[in-house]
């Protein structure tokens, strides 16, 4: 099968991985790369070996990109998508797929006319750590599930991240941030929630960036910091949640299932491995199940391969624009039940997207 051609929008902090990605996935090639910072694009495809550095606008109309990479800050996703998908390109986005539901919905309508796919981030969760802990509930070992814990909490990124003011802003704050992978999760686990109940904060009004090269400036908090709250999923399962920039230290585990005979201990979704640990009633403590799937270390561009995989075999691909869509009305359900006080359902819902196959050698998807 010969690879899908991809054209990068945003070449920033997180693009460095993606550009790996494409080297390592035979379903993908990086033929081009743009970003309104003519540089930033320059340097990337310098260090990367692009061939191609463009405008946004020449990549979108360029015959040798089929699939384009939307990578840019989170204000932008629906914009650059919206506009690859009308130029006639299959888009993938990083996450949150866009920043509102009219936005989201605007985008795959779009799409789905043009019979082109949509894909989103995360697909951490297409990883040995949550694939395996996926295949523990499938199995049975827990039973069936009846609840579950995810929690997120740190103190923001402006000690780290060189341009760190899109975490503050509107579309930005703990939950469109971390949701994505904590939900893309849960709803990989336990399938597609129905409503949220949520209680939401803001503690600082103003965060300093202490990170270079923009030491000293202040950033004003648009949106919540600290949102926490239930979702309860279609097949009953209630989730306690946690997503925070305002806890200094925590050590609660990341996710945790309770079913009627067990407990699954399931690894930091923002990573692809980690341990997946089991308790059933009888066992002395947790013990630790070996990965069943592969894909256990940093593998960014695996949902966008599985993608490329899926449109040249017609088979559903599995980061899919409607489950970043389901995601996407979570997280702003939890806003706007922070903001109302009640529980608010949900207008989506999406399939569970299939397993990874089990046994893949590295760079493959099928
Ligand atoms: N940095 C991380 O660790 C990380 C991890 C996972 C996901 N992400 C996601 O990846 C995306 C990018 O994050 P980042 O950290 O690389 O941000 P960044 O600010 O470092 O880079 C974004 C790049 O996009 C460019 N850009 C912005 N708007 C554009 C537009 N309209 N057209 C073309 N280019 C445009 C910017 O000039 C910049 O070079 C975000 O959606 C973020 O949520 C980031």
């Amino acid at each position: 099968m010969k690879p899908l051609n991809v054209g990068v929008i945003g070449c920033g902090n997180i693009s460095d991985l993606y550009f790996e990605g494409g080297k390592r996935f035979d379903s993908i090639v990086i033929t081009a790369c743009a970003d309104i910072v003519k540089t930033a694009a320059r340097d990337k495809a310098k260090k990367h070996g692009i061939p191609n550095v463009l405008t946004p606008e020449k990549l979108l109309s360029s015959d040798e990109v089929d699939i384009v990479l939307d990578i840019t800050v989170p204000k932008a996703h629906a914009a650059v998508a919206l506009a690859a998908v009308k130029a006639g390109k299959h888009v993938y986005n990083e996450k949150p797929l866009t920043l509102t539901r009219e936005e989201g919905r605007t985008l795959l309508e779009t799409a789905a006319k043009r019979k082109l796919r949509v894909g989103c981030a995360p697909d951490t969760v297409l990883g040995a750590g949550v694939q395996t802990a996926r295949k523990v509930i499938d199995d049975g070992w827990i039973g069936v599930p009846v609840s579950a814990t995810a929690f997120m909490q740190c103190h923001g990124h402006e000690h780290w991240h060189p341009s760190p003011e899109f975490y503050y802003e509107a579309g930005g704050g703990p939950m469109f941030d971390m949701g994505p992978y904590y939900l893309t999760a849960l709803v990989t686990l336990l399938g597609p929630a129905a409503g949220v109940t949520a209680v939401t904060r803001r503690a600082f009004s103003e965060r300093l960036i202490t990170s270079e090269p923009q030491k000293g400036k202040i950033i004003h908090v648009e949106t919540p910091t600290h949102l926490s709250g239930i979702v309860d999923f279609s097949n009953g399962a209630v989730c306690t949640m946690v997503t925070s920039f305002d806890v200094w230290r925590s050590d609660l585990p990341c996710i945790e299932i309770h079913g009627t005979e067990g407990s699954l201990s399931v690894p930091d979704p923002n990573t692809f491995g980690g341990e997946v640990n089991l308790f059933r009633n009888g066992y002395d403590g947790w013990r630790t199940v070996p990965h069943s799937h592969a894909y256990a270390v940093q593998s960014r561009g695996l949902g966008l391969a599985d993608m490329a995989a899926a449109i040249q075999t017609g088979r559903p691909h599995r980061a899919s624009g409607e489950l970043a869509y389901h995601v996407l009305d979570i997280m702003q359900a939890f806003l706007d039940s922070g903001e109302t006080h009640t529980r608010v359902a949900l207008e989506s819902t999406c399939e569970r997207p299939s397993p990874m196959p089990m046994g893949l050698w590295d760079g493959r998807v099928d």
